[in-house]
C-alpha cells in the first residue's frame, strides 16, 4: 500500500501502538487532563509517588501562579541523583545500561550501566566535596556531549551543588557572563572534543573566560579537566587545573557519597537562556517539581517501556538534554544515547547509522536537523535498519509540513507516530504535545496540553488596563498559560524583579510565553513561533538585543539592529542592519570582520547571516526602531509593509531606500 503522505491528513496512531501505550484514547487523556487541571494537588500527588522520597511533603502545592509564585511538595525531601541511580539499582536495574555513549570516531563507544554511573558519580561528588564544593554552592559544567557530562550534573545533584552547563558552542566572553551570572567558584570542562573529523579545544576557552573573570574580579578556583581527546596538547595552569581521570583514581577518594536529602524546592540548576531585553537569563530550577514532572512527562509522551533505547540528539548545554536525555530518562531507568558530533559527519547518515547500530526505539530530535538531512537526499536514511524505532519526536522550533511528511514516511516507515512536542526552557518540560498512542497528528501542530497545563491564546491588551480576551478558533494570539505545573522555573537567578517583569505583565494574571499560537476546532494548537524579540536558530534561542549589543561593542558601530528571517534549512536566521561611524565605508571586509565578532563575543550561532549597512534606523514619531518594517524587508516582503505601518514613521522614505539594499 503506498503510504499516505498528504499535509491535511489526520495521522491516527497504528492500532498495535495504541494497544500497548499508556494512555489509549483521547477520552481516557480527557478524564486525566479535567483532573489535573481541577485538582493538581491530587493529580502531581499521586504522580510523585512514583519516586523516592526522603521524607514526605506536607502540602503538594502552595502558590499564586498568576503571578509566578509557585511551591510544590512543600516540606518534602528528595535526591534527584538518588533517584535517578540508587532506586533503580534497588529495582534490579543495577547491570541495565543507563548511558551508552557514541563518540565522533564509531570505535569510541561505552556503555555505562547504572551501577557503574552511581560509582562514577560518587567518586566525582567526593571529588568536589574534596576541593570545597558545598550544598548550594554552583559549578559551572563546559562540557561537550561525553559521558562524563552527566556523571558531573548528578554529582552535583548528590551533594545539592547547583549545576550551570554551558553549551560547547559559546564564546570565552559568553562563558565569562555565565560564570559570573551564576558566581561559580569551580568550573568542570574537557581537554576538547571531535567536530566533523576536527578536534575543538575547548580548555583553551575555558582558560580564556577565566582570564575574563580575572578582570572583573571573579577567581575561578579550580578546573577540572576530562581528558576526552587522547594525546592532544592541553595547556596547564598548576595550582588551579586538575585532571579528571587522575583525581577519580585518588585512593582517599571514595565509591560512598550518601545523597544529600534536599528541600523540593531546593535549587538544581541554573540554565541561561535567551530573552527578549538585556543578556541572558539565569533560569533557575529547583528538585522536586522539577524531578516529577521530568519524570512523568518522559514516560507519557515517550510512553516509554522497560526496553526502549532513547536517543535524544539535542545537546546537554541546553535544556532539552537536561530534562530528557539525562534526568527524564535516567529517573524512568531508561537507556539514553549521548552522541558526541554533528549528524552530518562522516557522511549524512550518521543519526541513521547510531539507530541502526544501537537499535533505537526511540529518537527525539529538532525539525532543523530533519531538514537539512531531508536535502540530502532520502537514498541516506534507506541504506540503514531502522526497523527498531516505535516512536519519534521534535522539538525546538515549529516543524514545516513537508519535514514532518518526510520524517514520518522516510525515518519512521509510516508505522511511528511522532510527538511533536512544544516548551521552553522555562517550562522545565513538555508543555503541548501529543500522547503518542491516544489521538492522531496533523502534520505542524503541536496538538494538547500536557497534563496540569492549561494554555490559553489571548488577543494583544489594546491598553495598560484592558481585560483579557481569548482569541477565537483559528484565531492568532499570545500563547499564555494559566494553571500551575511543577516543573516551571522558579526565578532568575539573582533577578527577581526580571522575573516577574518578563513573564507577568504581558497579560497580568497568566504566564506568558513569548510565542504566538492558534487553535483549531478539535482544540489543536498550532504554535507560529516567537512574537518578542527571540530568534530561533536551528533551535537555538537567541535574542535580538544580546546580538545587537555585540555589534555595537565594535568600534565601527553606531546602531545595529537585528532580526530574524525565515531561513530554508535553520527554519530563522539573524538579518543585521548597521548603521556605521561616519569616516568608516562598510565593505565585504567589514562584514566578515563583524561576523566574527559576533562569534567572539557570543559564539558562532550568534553570528548574523547578512548584514547590511544603512544610514537611518526607521523609527517612529517617539524615536524607537520599528522592527516590523525592519521584519518585512529582511523577509523579502517590502510590499506587506501597509501604509499605516508606513505612516507611524517618522521618515517614511527610508522603507523604499533600505529595502533598494537589501541583502538577498
Ligand atoms: C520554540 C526548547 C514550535 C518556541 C525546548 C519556544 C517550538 C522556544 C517547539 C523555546 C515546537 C520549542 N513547536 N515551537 N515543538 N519547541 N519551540 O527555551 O518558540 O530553547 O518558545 O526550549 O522554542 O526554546 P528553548
Amino acid at each position: 500500500m503506498e503510504p499516505i503522505n498528504k499535509i491535511d491528513h489526520l495521522y491516527a496512531p497504528p492500532q498495535d501502538f495504541v494497544d500497548q501505550a499508556y494512555i489509549k484514547s483521547r477520552a481516557e487523556y480527557e478524564k486525566m487532563w479535567k483532573q489535573s487541571i481541577d485538582d493538581p494537588e491530587a493529580f502531581w500527588g499521586e504522580m510523585a509517588k512514583n519516586l523516592h522520597w526522603f521524607k514526605p511533603w506536607l502540602k503538594v502545592y502552595r502558590g499564586d501562579f498568576g503571578i509566578g509564585d509557585n511551591e510544590w511538595y512543600v516540606g518534602g525531601k528528595t535526591n534527584i541523583a538518588y533517584n535517578c541511580l540508587d532506586a533503580q539499582i534497588a529495582q534490579g536495574k543495577g547491570d541495565k545500561t543507563a548511558i551508552l555513549f557514541q563518540g565522533e570516531p564509531d570505535e569510541d563507544c561505552r556503555s555505562i550501566s547504572y551501577r557503574e554511573m552511581l560509582t562514577a558519580v560518587c567518586r566525582f561528588a567526593n571529588v568536589l566535596k574534596k576541593y570545597g564544593v558545598q550544598k548550594g554552592d554552583r559549578v559551572i559544567l563546559y562540557m561537550p556531549m561525553i559521558w562524563q557530562l552527566p556523571v558531573a550534573m548528578l554529582a552535583c545533584a548528590r551533594i545539592g551543588a547547583v549545576h550551570t552547563v554551558v553549551f560547547g558552542g559559546f564564546s570565552a566572553e559568553a562563558l565569562r557572563d555565565r560564570i559570573i551570572g551564576s558566581g561559580a567558584k569551580l568550573v568542570v570542562t574537557a581537554n576538547g572534543y571531535w567536530r566533523s573529523g576536527k578536534q575543538v579545544n575547548s580548555k583553551n576557552i575555558a582558560d580564556t573566560a577565566c582570564i575574563l573573570c580575572q578582570e572583573q574580579g571573579l577567581t575561578v578556583d579550580h578546573m577540572i579537566v576530562v581528558n576526552h581527546l587522547k594525546d592532544f596538547d592541553t595547556p596547564w595552569t598548576l595550582g588551579r587545573d586538575l585532571s579528571f581521570e587522575k583525581e577519580m583514581a585518588e585512593t582517599d577518594i571514595s565509591d560512598v557519597c550518601p545523597a544529600v536529602p534536599m528541600d523540593a524546592e531546593d535549587p538544581l540548576f541554573i540554565m541561561f537562556t535567551s530573552g527578549s531585553t538585556g543578556k541572558p537569563k539565569g533560569t533557575l530550577h529547583i528538585t522536586g517539581g522539577y524531578m516529577v514532572y521530568a519524570y512523568t512527562t518522559f514516560k507519557y509522551i515517550f510512553d516509554y517501556k522497560d526496553n526502549d533505547i532513547f536517543f535524544c540528539t539535542a545537546d546537554i548545554g541546553w535544556i532539552t538534554g537536561h530534562t530528557y536525555t539525562v534526568y527524564g530518562a535516567l529517573l524512568n531507568g531508561a537507556t539514553s544515547v549521548i552522541y558526541e558530533s554533528v549528524p552530518t559527519y562522516p557522511e549524512p547518515d550518521r543519526f541513521w547509522q547510531i539507530v541502526d547500530k544501537h537499535k533505537v526505539t526511540i529518537f527525539y530530535t529538532a525539525p532543523t536537523a530533519i531538514r537539512s538531512l531531508m536535502k540530502k537526499g532520502s537514498e541516506w536514511v534507506e541504506k540503514h535498519d531502522l526497523s527498531t524505532l516505535r516512536l519519534l519526536g521534535s522539538v525546538g522550533e515549529p516543524i514545516n509540513p513537508e519535514a514532518w511528511l518526510w520524517y514520518h514516511q522516510y525515518v519512521g516507515h509510516g508505522r511511528c507516530p511522532i510527538v511533536d512536542t512544544w516548551w521552553q526552557t522555562e517550562g522545565g518540560g513538555i508543555l503541548i504535545t501529543a500522547l503518542p498512542g491516544a489521538w492522531g497528528l496533523k502534520p505542524g501542530s503541536a496538538t494538547l496540553p500536557f497534563f496540569g497545563v492549561k494554555p490559553v491564546i489571548l488577543k494583544p491588551r489594546p491598553s495598560e488596563n484592558a481585560d483579557p480576551i481569548e482569541a477565537g478558533i483559528d484565531e492568532e494570539g499570545e500563547l499564555c498559560l494559566a494553571s500551575p505545573w511543577p516543573g516551571i522555573m522558579r526565578g532568575i537567578y539573582g533577578e527577581p524583579e526580571r522575573f516577574f517583569m518578563n513573564y507577568y505583565t504581558q497579560q497580568p494574571g497568566f504566564y506568558f510565553t513569548g510565542d504566538g499560537a492558534k487553535k483549531d476546532a478539535d482544540g489543536y494548537f498550532w504554535i507560529l513561533g516567537r512574537i518578542d524579540d527571540v530568534v530561533n536558530i536551528s533551535g537555538h534561542r537567541i535574542g535580538t538585543a544580546e546580538v545587537e549589543s555585540a555589534l555595537c561593542s565594535h568600534p565601527a558601530v553606531i546602531e545595529a539592529a537585528v532580526v530574524g528571517y525565515p531561513h530554508p534549512i535553520k527554519g530563522e536566521d539573524l538579518y543585521a542592519y548597521v548603521i556605521l561611524s561616519k569616516e568608516i565605508e562598510g565593505n565585504e571586509t567589514l562584514r566578515q570582520e563583524l561576523v566574527a565578532h559576533t562569534r567572539k563575543e557570543i559564539g558562532p550561532i550568534a553570528s548574523p547571516g547578512k548584514i547590511q549597512f544603512i544610514h537611518e534606523m526607521p523609527k517612529n514619531r517617539s524615536g524607537k526602531i520599528v522592527r516590523r518594517v525592519l521584519r518585512k524587508i529582511a523577509a523579502g516582503d517590502a510590499a506587506g509593509i501597509g501604509d499605516a505601518m508606513i505612516n507611524t514613521l517618522a521618515e517614511p522614505h527610508l522603507v523604499e531606500e533600505i529595502n533598494q539594499g537589501r541583502i538577498v
